[in-house]
């Protein structure tokens, strides 16, 4: 049985808890949040003893597993110290606002023995894996065109307001094209040029990026507005036979002889928001635990893709 124990109970660690609770083979055995009435809630209802302090978890439980839910920043320093406790560490998005650290992470994990993973979900997010799944099978001919979106709005929720904090978060750039900038380098490796606009004030941040490939572009657009804007995650790709599109929630495939069909394979809906079938965030916690259970390597998540995404992300976001 692995024994888990997760730093940081705000929002993501949401999708976090329900799914370690759920997994055969992991126990919740502790959570850590300096809020103490955070660090509380969670262990109440997830059964697990509850810390304010991370030194003092890792010191007294010893955990198996360590899962960093806590603010971007803090990621590289609780990552180590994971590592150095001899924990497999699971830190969420992204790795660090610092390439170099993705090096000093990965070689420390390597020296204590230990798996470490970036929980970047889209993944296991399996219209995202459909999408990459067709274009490496060449299923719809050849990739020409595509874009990608992430917009809503100005953070407001968080501990300290950290999220709209430059120094803590990188903003838009870090907290959420990351998602979709990740996912082509995973798929489709990395451009060969980009040019990037960026527009806001202090209370929103706009950016669109042109991402050129040999033979295809990608643009992609990521926001928080200041307004309360409904969130939305889409794409929209352009392949010789087919366009892959999410839109609402829906991955629909419009074939360019035949009836539009949804991932699921029925008559793609006129309109509606359906959720995903699967739960992404339970898929990556899913991979992990194996990984760390049949001591299997993380090759899903490769440090040279997560120093490209943040060599590529400080290009534009100074
Ligand atoms: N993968 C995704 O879809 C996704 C979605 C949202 C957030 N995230 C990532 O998750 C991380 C957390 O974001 P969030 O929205 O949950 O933020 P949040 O502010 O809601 O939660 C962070 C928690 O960490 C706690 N914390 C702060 N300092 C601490 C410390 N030293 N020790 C222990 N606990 C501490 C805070 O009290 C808070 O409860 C960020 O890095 C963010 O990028 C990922």
């Amino acid at each position: 049985m692995l024994r888990v124990a997760l730093v940081g109970t705000g929002g993501i660690s949401g999708a976090h808890l329900p799914a370690w609770k759920e997994l055969e083979g992991a126990e919740l055995v502790a959570v850590c949040d300096i809020r103490h009435e955070k660090a509380d809630a969670a262990a109440e209802k997830y059964g697990a003893k509850a810390y304010y302090d991370l030194d003092t978890m890792l010191d007294e439980v010893k955990p198996d597993i360590l899962d960093i839910c806590t603010p971007t920043y803090l990621h590289p320093e609780m990552a180590l110290k994971g590592i150095r406790h001899g924990c497999n560490v699971l830190t969420e998005k992204p790795i660090s606002l610092h390439e170099k650290d993705v090096d000093i992470i990965y070689a420390e994990a390597e020296k204590y023995g230990v798996h470490f993973m970036v929980a970047q979900v889209l993944r296991f997010w399996r219209e995202y894996v459909y999408l990459k799944d067709v274009y490496d099978k060449k299923t719809y001919g050849r990739l020409l065109s595509g874009h990608m979106r992430r917009l809503g709005t100005t953070p407001r929720w968080s501990w300290d307001n950290w999220m709209t904090d430059p120094e803590r978060s990188g903003m838009v750039p870090f907290d959420l094209h990351i998602h979709d900038l990740d996912f082509m380098v995973y798929a489709f490796g990395a451009p060969k040029k980009m040019e990037c606009h960026r527009a806001g004030t202090p209370r929103q941040d706009y950016l669109h990026i042109d991402y050129d490939y040999d033979d295809f572009f990608i643009s992609a657009e990521a926001s928080w507005f200041s307004g309360d804007y409904r969130f939305c995650a889409e794409f929209v790709f352009q392949f010789e036979k087919a366009v892959v599109a999410l839109e609402d929630g829906v991955l629909t495939v419009y074939p360019e002889d035949g009836k539009p069909f949804t991932l699921d394979g029925e008559d793609a809906p006129e309109c509606g928001i359906n959720l995903p079938a699967t739960n992404a965030y339970a898929e990556e916690i899913r991979y992990f635990a194996d990984c760390v259970a049949n001591n299997k390597p993380v090759s899903i998540i490769k440090p040279e893709e997560l120093k490209t995404v943040l060599r590529l992300i400080d290009g534009f976001s100074k």
